[in-house]
């Protein structure tokens, strides 16, 4: 069994991203993030100031805007608006969920897509079906690096995709369908969701479910790639994977914490990269 260490494979684009960055700063060009953040919610917290950090460390410009639980849809629109047309900012993310007042696909519609660097507007999501140059969910083409890292070939494979979000099911199909797998979204309306995990080569879980999937739904030597972040009640960070004892049947296999989740970042920055670059013809 082979650990995909998301981590070190972060580290290393990263290091390339600031490469970039400094050599970019010398024609004067820094590239900028900015992200809103709405309400509360103790995670979102958490993976923003992740987010913060990663910008800091690879020399990019970020500011991210905090606004109350109460705030009004019209007020959270102007601020995008403002980004829009904020020169210093190349990419643009609101966090989610949002609060339930709030509009989610309104408020994405509104992101210039050429400053969507979560890929989560309609237009590009629409290009990534279509396998046109766009920016893609982060998640999702973490994923794929990780196969292209460790040479994982999926063209024919049969794929089991286990969560249907438009965050990371839908694009993550989109983008196996694209590379020529045969793949299968379940969901949890799915009636025998271990009938589906069986039969997979692969298997791609992100349902937020602690030990979803066990070892007696998994293939001997399949391929697991687990999306899943669950705090249990002890603290203790876990994915959607009963992680001891599928490993044990896999032939590869990401962690949680260490796997998926550090590639998101990673692939953030890669899309504000190629956003500042973009936006100047380069
Ligand atoms: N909430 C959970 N994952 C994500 C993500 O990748 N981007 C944003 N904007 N919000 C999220």
């Amino acid at each position: 069994m082979t650990l995909i260490d998301g981590k070190a494979l972060s580290n290393k684009i990263q290091q390339e991203i600031e490469e970039e960055v400094n050599k970019l700063k010398q024609e004067g060009i820094i590239p900028g993030l900015a992200v809103i953040l709405v309400g509360n919610d103790p995670a979102s917290h958490t993976y923003v100031n992740m987010k913060e950090k990663a910008c800091e460390r690879v020399g990019f410009y970020s500011i991210v805007h905090k606004m109350p639980e109460t705030i009004s849809q019209e007020e959270i629109i102007e601020t995008i608006k403002m980004m829009n047309n904020n020169s210093r900012i190349d990419g643009i993310l609101v966090q989610l969920p949002l609060p339930k007042h709030i509009d989610t696909n309104k408020i994405l519609e509104v992101i210039d897509p050429a400053k969507d660097v979560d890929g989560f507007h309609p237009y590009n999501m629409g290009r990534v079906v279509e396998g046109l140059d766009s920016f893609a969910p982060c998640t999702p083409i973490g994923v794929m690096e990780m196969f292209k890292e460790y040479n994982i070939n999926l063209q024919g494979k049969d794929i089991c995709v286990v969560g249907a979000s438009n965050i990371v099911g839908k694009p993550m199909a989109a983008l196996l369908v694209n590379a020529n797998a045969t793949v299968t979204i379940t969901h949890i309306y799915t009636k025998d969701l271990a009938s589906h995990t069986k039969k997979a080569d692969i298997i791609i879980v992100g349902a937020g479910k602690p030990n979803l999937i066990t070892a007696d739904m998994v293939k001997e030597g399949a391929i697991v790639i687990d999306i899943g972040i669950n705090r249990l009640s002890d603290g203790r960070l876990v994915g959607d994977v009963d992680f001891e004892n599928v490993s044990k049947k896999c032939s590869f296999i990401t962690p949680v914490p260490g796997g998926v989740g550090p590639m998101t970042i990673a692939m953030l920055l890669k899309n504000t990269l190629t956003a500042a670059k973009k936006r100047r013809n380069k």
